[in-house]
């Protein structure tokens, strides 16, 4: 018990089942109580969702009095940990809170809030961190200082890569891009002797999403209100490139053991297509000229899988949109990610999609700054379906804005 009062940090003198009454609610009056009487500040909020989940197990599950193995414990720290659990608790949280404490009654949504969000949260910041490739920012820098190198013939050190903390100025340069989505420009050498500014997005984009911290939390945000508000309907992304920001709705869903919703992925697989309509003439984003944007299926299952999200709530659609998103078997969608870049990609997934959204559910435009004709497509399709819903800035590439609830 000095263990788990350990990881639960503070709570020793709360656990023992003596004070508590009986075996199977170790624990668990003392969370509840002091959560009562003290409205607790989020600081508490693991030795919470770790002890009433222990409590719950235990009591589903008849371990012996007090014996909160290590098997479960290992079960709450690992990857599904969280949704296992918490699966557990919805169906027994109401049981055992009422049968033992009827005060508690009145504090059922503050409850489950604390004990669903600060894991879930603490999983999220990680997803997400882990996504931007901020963890291992260094090896980036190393990476990028190599390609730095390369481009303007210099040889790389052995002590530079081993001292990357030396590079502030890159080291600052990445951690801006991985808040703004952006991509790293290089101080390249012309001939002339002066130094110019460049990007090389083709070899310098190592994350698993472009899209920057901003628009993850704009994710969450508009997930995290169709689940609390039971808006119906499954997320989509078209445009997903390596899949980063359909990893994370899918960890969201998982984070809050939510089995009954899907990820729908769209993508060539295979980069943008060539600019064909007039209103995107110019804007050549293809693969000939952006190799980096053409990601195979495979490449990006993978990803999912490594992040331990690859099952049948993620569904790939693989094709130009203009052919795969009509015939989709999505009945209903809660969150339309748009992030296609262009007029064409835009429009080709609004018309089939915007009819599926549900009243309430959430329309992000990840390109309506960034690219021209995405915006022209989105203020076009907004004035002739006569949407008038208020759109809202995420940063400076993006928009979302969310259907009436009587629509
Ligand atoms: C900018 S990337 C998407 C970035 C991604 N959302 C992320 O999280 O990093 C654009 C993607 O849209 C896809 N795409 C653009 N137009 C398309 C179309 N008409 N049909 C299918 N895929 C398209 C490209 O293959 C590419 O993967």
């Amino acid at each position: 018990m000095s263990q788990i009062a350990a990881v639960g940090k503070g709570l020793a003198t709360f656990c023992g089942s003596a004070q508590e009454g009986s075996a199977d609610n170790e624990g668990l009056a003392s969370c509840f109580d002091r959560v009562t009487l003290t409205k607790l500040a989020p600081s508490p909020c693991v030795d919470l969702a770790v002890h009433f989940h222990l409590a719950a197990l235990n009591h589903h599950f008849g371990l012996a009095a007090a014996s909160y193995n290590s098997g479960v414990l290992e079960e709450l720290v690992n990857a599904n940990g969280w949704a296992v659990l918490s699966g557990h608790c919805k169906a027994l949280y109401f049981t055992i809170v009422v049968r033992n404490f009827d005060t508690i009654e009145s504090h059922w949504e503050e409850l489950l809030m604390l004990a669903k969000s600060d894991v879930a949260r603490r999983y999220l910041e990680l997803l997400k961190k882990s996504l931007l490739n901020e963890l291992y920012i260094e090896n980036e820098a190393r990476i990028v200082l190599v390609i730095l190198n390369l481009i303007n013939k210099r040889a790389t050190g052995l002590a530079d890569l081993r001292d990357v903390a030396q590079q502030r100025a890159l080291l600052d340069a990445l951690a801006l891009t991985k808040e703004t989505g952006g991509a790293i420009m290089l101080p390249v050498a012309n001939a002339d002797g002066t130094v110019s500014n460049k990007g090389a997005r083709n070899f310098t984009e190592l994350s698993h999403t472009m899209i920057g911290r901003p628009r993850l939390d704009n994710i969450q945000f508009c997930v995290e209100t169709v689940l609390d508000e039971d808006v119906p309907g499954d997320m989509i992304e078209t445009g997903i490139w390596r899949g980063g920001a359909t990893i994370f709705m899918r960890g969201i869903l998982a984070a809050y053991g939510i089995t009954d919703r899907t990820i729908w992925a769209a993508d060539s697989f295979e980069g943008v297509p060539p600019p064909t309509h007039p209103e995107d003439k110019g804007l050549d984003l293809s693969a000939k000229v952006f190799p980096i944007l053409a990601v195979s299926v495979d490449e990006v299952s993978n990803l999912f899988a490594r992040y331990g999200l690859l099952d049948d709530q993620v569904k790939f659609l693989k094709g130009w949109f203009k052919d795969t998103l009509a015939p989709a078997p999505i009945e209903k969608l809660a969150v339309l990610r748009l992030d296609g870049d262009l007029y064409e990609s835009t429009m080709d997934a609004l018309g089939p999609l915007y009819g599926k959204v549900s009243p309430g559910g959430f329309v992000i435009v990840d390109d309506y700054f960034s690219c021209p004709p995405c915006k022209r497509a989105i203020d076009e399709f907004r004035e002739v379906n006569k949407i008038d819903e208020k759109l809202s800035v995420i940063d400076g590439h993006s928009v979302f804005w969310r259907k009436r609830k009587d629509a």
